[in-house]
C-alpha cells in the first residue's frame, strides 16, 4: 500500500472552498438533535406543510409520466404562468423568455453570481443579510463588501451614497434582499431608483432578492425592480416558491433576467443541474394558478406570528426592537448587555429550549442581535415567548 499523507483529501480542496466558514445555523441546531422539547425558531421556514393543491399536482404529474429531463429554462407552461402572474403583480409586463426556473432561490442566486463575478471581483452586499450570499460569492472566488443599513426609529434604511462609495472598478454586483432576511426591511421605490441609476452609470449588476415579496403586513405591495427596470437593464431578480407557498423542501424557484440572456441561462442550467425536477414544476404551476388565497392566508399567519412575537418582546426590558417588521418572517432584535450572540443562543437553548439564530451570522455589527422566525403556530409562539421572557429577563 502506498503511504498517503494524513489530510490528502482536505489538502486537495480549493482554497476558496476551504476558506468558507463551516459555522452556520445548522451547526447550532445540531446541539439540539437529541432534544425533543426544542422550539426551533432558528431556520427561515414555517411549520406548515405544502398545501394539497400543490402536492397533488406534483404527484399527478409524476404519475402521468412527467419524469423526463426538463427544458433548461423550465417547462414552457410554468414560465408562461409565472410571466402572466408577474405581469399582473407589477407595473411593467414580463415575458416568458425572461424567466428561468431553478431548483430554489439559492441556485438562482448562485447563477446570478456565476454570471457576473470573476475571481477577484467584488460584490456589494447590503447587510444585515442572510449569510448564504457571502458563501456563494466566496465559492466563485469573489469578495463580499458589506454596506450596512442604518437603524433608526424608522427601522432599517439604506444610504445609496454609502453603496456608491464602496464600489470600485472591480465591483460587479450589488446584492440585497427586500424584504430583508433578517431585518424584514423593504427598499422604497426611491431608493431602488437610485440603485438603478447607479447601475446604469457604472454597469454594475443589481441582484434583487425578492423571495419574501408577498409577505407584507402593512397593506402595501413591496416594491419590485420589475416596476422600474427596463428589460435590458443589468438587473437580476431572485424569487422562490419556498416561503409563500410552503415549499422549502421542494427546491423550486426562478430568476428573472434580461431576454438576451435566455440562452446563457439555459447553458448555465445545463452545466449545473441540467434542469429543474420536471414534475415539481407542475406543482409550481398549480401554486401560481390556484394559490392566491393560500398566499394571503400564509401572510396572515406570519402577521399573527409577528404580533405575538413583538408584543412579547415589548414586555422584555432588555430587548431593543426599534420598529416592528412590516414584511418577511423574522424578528431581529438587540439584547441590551449581550456581547456574544452565539453564547447567548446556546444559553437560551440550554435553559429554555428555544432555538434562535445568532446575530453575528448576519454581518459585522449584528453581534448583539438575535433572529427569531415567527412563521409558526400561535400556540407554539406563545410558549416560546413565555420561555424567552423568563430567560431574557
Ligand atoms: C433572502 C433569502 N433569499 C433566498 C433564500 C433561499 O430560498 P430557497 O429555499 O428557495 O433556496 C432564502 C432562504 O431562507 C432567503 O432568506
Amino acid at each position: 500500500m502506498p503511504h498517503f499523507p494524513k489530510h490528502l483529501a482536505l489538502d486537495g480542496v480549493r482554497e476558496q472552498i476551504k476558506s468558507i466558514p463551516l459555522d452556520n445555523i445548522a451547526n447550532i441546531a445540531k446541539q439540539a438533535f437529541n432534544e425533543t422539547d426544542i422550539i426551533p425558531l432558528w431556520f427561515g421556514e414555517g411549520d406548515l406543510t405544502t398545501p394539497d393543491f400543490i402536492g397533488e399536482a406534483i404527484c399527478t404529474a409524476l404519475k402521468e409520466g412527467k419524469n423526463f429531463y426538463s427544458h433548461q429554462n423550465g417547462i414552457p407552461e410554468l414560465r408562461q404562468t409565472l410571466a402572466d402572474y408577474l405581469t399582473g403583480l407589477n407595473a411593467k409586463p414580463v415575458t416568458a423568455n425572461r424567466i428561468t426556473v431553478t431548483s430554489g432561490g439559492m441556485p438562482a442566486i448562485m447563477k446570478a453570481v456565476q454570471l457576473t463575478v470573476n475571481e477577484g471581483d467584488n460584490v456589494i452586499v447590503i447587510d444585515p443579510v442572510w449569510p448564504n450570499i457571502t458563501g456563494i460569492v466566496q465559492m466563485v472566488g469573489g469578495i463580499s463588501r458589506s454596506v450596512r443599513m442604518d437603524l433608526g426609529d424608522e427601522g432599517w434604511t439604506l444610504d445609496v451614497e454609502k453603496v456608491e462609495a464602496a464600489c470600485d472598478a472591480r465591483t460587479k454586483a450589488i446584492f440585497f434582499a427586500s424584504p430583508g432576511n433578517p431585518t424584514g426591511a423593504t427598499l422604497p421605490v426611491a431608493v431602488q431608483k437610485q440603485l438603478l441609476e447607479l447601475s446604469r452609470k457604472t454597469g454594475i449588476w443589481i441582484i434583487s432578492d425578492e423571495v419574501y415579496s408577498r409577505m407584507s403586513y402593512d397593506g402595501t405591495i413591496v416594491p419590485s425592480f420589475l416596476d422600474i427596470a427596463e428589460t435590458e437593464d443589468r438587473v437580476l431578480i431572485i424569487n422562490s416558491f419556498s416561503k409563500s407557498w410552503s415549499m422549502t423542501g421542494s427546491r423550486l424557484g426562478w430568476i428573472i433576467h434580461p431576454p438576451s440572456l435566455e440562452k446563457i441561462f439555459a447553458m448555465m442550467v445545463q452545466y449545473t443541474t441540467s434542469g429543474t425536477t420536471t414534475y415539481l414544476q407542475y406543482g409550481g404551476i398549480s401554486a401560481i394558478r390556484n394559490g392566491e388565497s393560500y398566499v394571503k392566508s400564509m401572510t396572515e399567519y406570519c402577521h399573527t406570528g409577528m404580533k405575538i412575537t413583538c408584543d412579547a418582546l415589548d414586555e422584555i426590558p432588555r430587548v431593543i426592537l426599534r420598529k416592528r417588521p412590516s414584511a418577511g418572517m423574522y424578528a431581529f432584535f438587540e439584547i441590551d448587555g449581550m456581547e456574544d450572540s452565539k453564547k447567548a443562543c446556546l444559553h437560551i437553548l440550554e435553559s429554555s429550549q428555544v432555538g434562535l439564530a445568532p446575530g453575528y451570522f448576519f454581518g459585522k455589527g449584528s453581534e448583539k442581535f438575535l433572529r427569531l422566525c415567527f412563521c409558526r403556530s400561535p400556540q407554539l409562539l406563545h410558549t416560546a415567548m413565555e420561555r424567552l421572557k423568563t430567560v431574557l429577563t
